[in-house]
């Protein structure tokens, strides 16, 4: 496993000059947006052209397929299943001055930790960058005009318990703030399933006046798919939705600068 060391001096860190140094081999995990290659930035595509190594999720590489360069790059598709594998065989695979990047959809910052911090474990912190990309929270809270500084932004999407997050939506909804979500769908197992009818479902059950609140659901955002609901968050019961889809409750109330003269 590498780790580069690095001297911290009166809290500035500088690069480490120790005999023991991994040779550099960079990984840049590249927020690449929610799907269409339009949200791709500069700096992404960049990184990208000048990687030997590409891994991804089959949606993922999907996004940068018009970047891949057949003679030049190696491409490697994973799964949730097998992506263990292959980090450590690419790892040891890759030579001093080598890039390897891995996009990911969206924000890379944004509900992709689980990956990160393993992928921050193989190649050593030191030797990882992490490029910032346009999350499908952005563009959802772009479609329904809604203050990300006064919203409750959570994703479900995770494989840890999500009783605390849980927690954390009904306290938002009650101090009326807004909410925008990516849900929890768990295919083989229904009692893990956290999708917007459950959404809905739960909140009524603890006392949310579901019939009141407006509720937006977007789905495959910034593709030729993409669909939007808008109605009332007792119409999500119910429903089916893709996983590929982001909620919003939706509790703005606007104040402009006018008001604090
Ligand atoms: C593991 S999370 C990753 C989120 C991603 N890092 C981001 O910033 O958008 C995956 C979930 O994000 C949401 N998502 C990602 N792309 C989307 C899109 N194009 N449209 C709607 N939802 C999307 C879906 O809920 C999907 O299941």
């Amino acid at each position: 496993m590498a780790s580069k060391k690095a001297n911290k001096i009166h809290g500035i860190i500088t690069k480490a000059v120790t005999e023991d140094i991994i040779k550099d081999k960079k990984l840049f995990l590249v927020g690449v947006g929610p799907g269409s290659s339009r949200y791709l930035t500069d700096l992404a595509k960049d990184v990208i052209r000048k990687s030997k190594y590409l891994i991804g999720y089959k949606y993922t590489l999907s996004i940068i397929r018009d970047l891949i360069i057949p003679h030049f790059h190696q491409v490697y598709e994973v799964t949730m299943k097998d992506q263990e594998e292959t980090y450590n065989q690419v790892f040891e695979k890759m030579e001093e001055n080598e890039f390897c990047t891995i996009p990911f959809t969206g924000d890379v910052n944004f509900s992709e930790s689980e990956v990160v911090d393993r992928l921050l474990e193989i190649f050593g912190n030191d030797n990882v960058e992490l490029m910032p990309g346009i999350s499908s929270i952005q563009v959802a809270a772009a479609k329904a005009k809604i203050p990300l500084d006064k919203t409750l932004v959570i994703s479900f999407h995770v494989t840890e318990d999500i009783e605390d997050k849980k927690r954390e939506l009904i306290k938002a909804i009650q101090d009326k703030k807004s909410v925008i979500l990516v849900p929890r769908p768990w295919n083989n197992n229904a009692e893990k399933n956290f999708m917007q009818s459950e959404i809905a479902l739960f909140l009524k059950k603890v006392g949310v006046d579901t019939s009141s609140l407006t509720a937006w659901v977007f789905e495959f955002l910034t593709t030729a798919e993409e669909k939007v609901f808008k109605g009332r968050l007792n119409e999500l019961e119910g429903r089916d939705f893709s996983p590929m889809s982001v909620m919003v409750v939706d509790q703005v109330t606007r104040k402009t600068y006018l008001e604090f003269e």
